[in-house]
This record gives structure tokens, C-alpha cells and sequence, in this order.
């Protein structure tokens, strides 16, 4: 008999991809979730509202670098897994302002791998066995490529260009050095970039959505040209809970929707989608696009391998990126309430300050 419960401990869990975790690992999976989040302003636990009166969901406000608590939810519930997504996740805002990436996202992780560590130390053999601590990642880490390069594997070397990636690869290097050094039974899975319901809209898709809806430009950093390989979140959560189920300890798995797409693309889809679905007057919502200054270090292109993935643990994604893409619209039109209440005054202030210096400017091609 190991001594754990059937508990997981998830970490920014009322964030965009933590609470899509949570909600489909409660119907998928249905064992009970502990769900540390520090709400800071990407974390809303509106998010969770089906689960309000569901006794397998626990919330807990708190920060990933408080110490004690750490340990007392670990002691307390006994989890057999920590699922740890919580990060400070915006490259724009780590160019702006890059401590809060550095003290949550390296700071953070190593006090939740140290914390583990104790706990899985005073396990028993069958405990130690059963434990894994599963680090959510990005593609980020590998840096960019040019238009001929193969897409990234499992062994393509790090070389981060933001202070988000630099310190996402930081946490990835805690993570394996846990691994290696103490045997802590770590996963670290690379995800590409997700899109879908409840996407904090500072981000590229969201944003143009609700710019498209409501008449605003859409700002397109640089040429537009910039290439990101999209995954649909729900693909992203069912990736995790395989490498939870079926990886191997101290494996990295990366995951990706094989769905590349040139940034301008990508806002030209939505425009036509949300003109298909609220017609508005006049004018095609193409005619809103603007090309503004581009992000300084702007990683051209992203491109994931998820070949192993796929070989080792079956796992492929179920949704193509149109369809995926009319799904998200559709979510943004239909959860106007959602929107509002994100959208709030510090929401507003980031906006203006992130685009104030960027309008009007032309594209560098
Ligand atoms: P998000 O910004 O939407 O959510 C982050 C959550 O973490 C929020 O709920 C926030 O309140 C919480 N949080 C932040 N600092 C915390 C702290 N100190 N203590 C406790 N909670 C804290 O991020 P997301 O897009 O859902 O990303 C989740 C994870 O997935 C991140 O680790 C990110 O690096 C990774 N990832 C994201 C993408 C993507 O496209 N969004 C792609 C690959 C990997
Ligand atoms: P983003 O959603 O911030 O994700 P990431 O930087 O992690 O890939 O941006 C996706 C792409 O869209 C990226 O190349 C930057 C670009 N982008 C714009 O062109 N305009 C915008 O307003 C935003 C937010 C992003």
C-alpha cells in the first residue's frame, strides 16, 4: 500500500491552460484536484465556476514560492502527482517588466521541486515509486528557426531569446537537475503555443477576436510573417494527463498541433470567422489590421516535432486549427460576461501602455 491519495496537486490552476486542465481532468479523469493559484491578474477562478459545489475540487489562494505552504498542502493531502503550470506566462510583459518571471517561474519551480523532494523523501518505496511532478513548459526554450529548419525535438539544444523563455528554461533545468541529482521522479513536457476558451486576451488570438468583434485595429507586430504552431488547449490537457499516465520518469515529451501559421494568417482567419459569424456593418474586419512596431527580439519562427509523443505514448491532437479556431470564436462571442470581467482597469492600463508606442507604426518589409 503506497502512501498517497489519488489527490493531484495543480499549480495555476485558474489560469488559461491550468483551468482547462482541471475542469476536463475532473470529467475525464474525476479524481480529486488541490489547486494552488496566487490569482494575480491572469488567474480568475471564474473559471472554475461548475465546480463551485464539486467537494473533488479544492482552491487554495497562495503563491508557488511560499515555502510552508507548499509543504503543509503536500503533507496535508498527500497527492500522488503535482501538475505545475503556474507562471507568469506574457512575453511582452517579461520585456517590460522581466523580475516577476524570474521570482515565480525559476524562484517558484525551485521551491515546489525542493518541497516535493522532502515529501517524496519520507515516502515509502511504493510511494517514491507512484509520485510524479509533471513541469509544464513551452517551445519557447529552444529559441527560433529559420524557415528550413526542422522543427524541435526532445534534443534540440535550449537558446532562450526572452526573459519569459529564459526563465521557462531555468525551470526546465531546476526540473531535470532534480531529476538527475535526486532522483525525483520528474516529467517536463514543451508545449507550442495553445489557443481556446478562457485565454486571457493580451494574448495574439483572443486579442484580435475581441479588436475584430468591437471594431478596434489589429495590431500585427514587424512583417506578420512571425510562424507559431498552434495546438487547441483541450489537445494540450489530454497530452498531459498521458505523460501523467504513461510517461516515463525524467523523460522530456514535446507537444504541438503541427499546425504552423504565419501570424497575419492566423488574424486574417479571425476576421473572416467573425465576420461569417456577426456580420458587421460594412466592411470586411480585414480592413482593421494594422502592422505596429515589432516585438525587440521577436522569435521568428516556432515549429514543434511531437513525434515522440505520439510513438511512445499514442498521443496526437484531435483538433485541426480551423476548426479549433471557429470553436474559440464562437466561445468569445458567446461569454460576453467572461470578457467583461477580465477586462479591468489594470487589464486596460497594460493595453494602453504595451500599444500607446506601437500604433501607427509601418511594418519593417
Ligand atoms: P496564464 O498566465 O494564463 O496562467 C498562469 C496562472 O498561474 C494564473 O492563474 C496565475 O494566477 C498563476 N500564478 C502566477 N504566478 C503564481 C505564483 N507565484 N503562485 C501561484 N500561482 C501563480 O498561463 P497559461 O497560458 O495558462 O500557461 C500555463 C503554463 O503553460 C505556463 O507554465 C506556461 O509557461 C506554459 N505554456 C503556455 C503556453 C501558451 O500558449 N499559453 C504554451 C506552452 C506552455
Ligand atoms: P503571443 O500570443 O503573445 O504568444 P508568444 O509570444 O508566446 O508566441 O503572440 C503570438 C504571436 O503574435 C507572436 O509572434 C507575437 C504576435 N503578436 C502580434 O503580432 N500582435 C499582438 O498584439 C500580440 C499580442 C502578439
Amino acid at each position: 500500500m503506497s502512501q498517497l491519495s489519488d489527490t493531484i496537486l495543480v499549480t495555476g490552476g485558474a489560469g488559461f491552460i491550468g483551468s482547462n486542465f482541471v475542469l476536463s481532468w475532473i470529467a475525464a479523469v474525476g479524481s480529486p484536484v488541490v489547486n494552488l493559484d496566487a490569482l494575480t491578474y491572469a488567474g480568475n477562478p471564474a473559471n472554475l465556476t461548475p465546480l463551485d459545489s464539486d467537494g473533488r475540487h479544492v482552491f487554495v489562494r497562495g503563491d508557488i514560492c511560499d515555502t510552508e505552504l507548499v509543504a503543509s498542502l503536500l503533507r496535508e493531502h498527500r497527492p500522488r502527482a503535482v501538475v505545475h503550470f503556474a507562471a507568469e506566462s506574457h512575453v511582452d510583459r517579461s520585456i517590460v517588466s522581466p523580475e516577476s518571471f524570474i521570482r515565480t517561474n525559476v524562484m517558484g519551480t525551485g521551491c515546489l521541486l525542493e518541497q516535493a523532494r522532502v515529501y517524496w523523501n519520507g515516502l515509502d518505496e511504493a510511494g517514491r515509486k507512484r509520485l510524479r511532478f509533471l513541469h509544464v513548459s513551452t517551445d519557447e526554450v529552444y529559441g527560433t528557426l529559420g524557415p528550413d529548419d526542422p522543427a524541435f525535438c526532445e534534443t534540440t539544444a535550449y537558446a532562450p531569446n526572452s526573459p519569459y523563455a529564459a526563465s521557462k528554461a531555468g525551470s526546465d533545468h531546476l526540473a531535470r537537475a532534480y531529476f538527475h541529482t535526486f532522483g525525483l521522479p520528474v516529467l517536463t513536457t514543451n508545449c507550442s503555443n495553445n489557443y481556446g476558451p478562457f485565454q486571457f486576451p493580451e494574448k495574439l488570438i483572443p486579442l484580435m477576436i475581441l479588436n475584430a468583434l468591437e471594431g478596434k485595429a489589429l495590431p500585427v507586430y514587424g512583417d506578420g510573417k512571425n510562424v507559431r504552431d498552434w495546438l487547441f488547449v483541450e489537445d494540450h490537457c489530454a497530452a498531459i494527463r498521458a505523460v501523467l499516465e504513461r510517461g516515463q520518469a525524467g523523460e522530456t515529451y514535446n507537444i504541438g498541433g503541427n499546425s504552423e501559421k504565419t501570424n497575419i494568417d492566423v488574424v486574417t482567419g479571425i476576421c473572416d470567422v467573425v465576420d461569417e459569424m456577426r456580420p458587421g456593418p460594412g466592411r470586411s474586419r480585414r480592413s482593421l489590421i494594422t502592422y505596429v512596431a515589432d516585438r525587440p527580439g521577436h522569435d521568428r519562427r516556432y515549429a514543434i516535432d511531437a513525434g515522440k509523443i505520439s510513438r511512445e505514448l499514442g498521443w496526437k491532437p484531435a483538433e485541426g486549427f480551423e476548426r479549433g479556431l471557429r470553436k474559440t470564436v464562437k466561445w468569445y462571442l458567446e461569454n460576453a460576461a467572461w470578457v467583461d470581467s477580465v477586462r479591468t482597469g489594470a487589464y486596460r492600463e497594460w493595453i494602453a501602455k504595451n500599444y500607446a508606442e506601437r500604433q501607427g507604426l509601418e511594418a519593417r518589409d
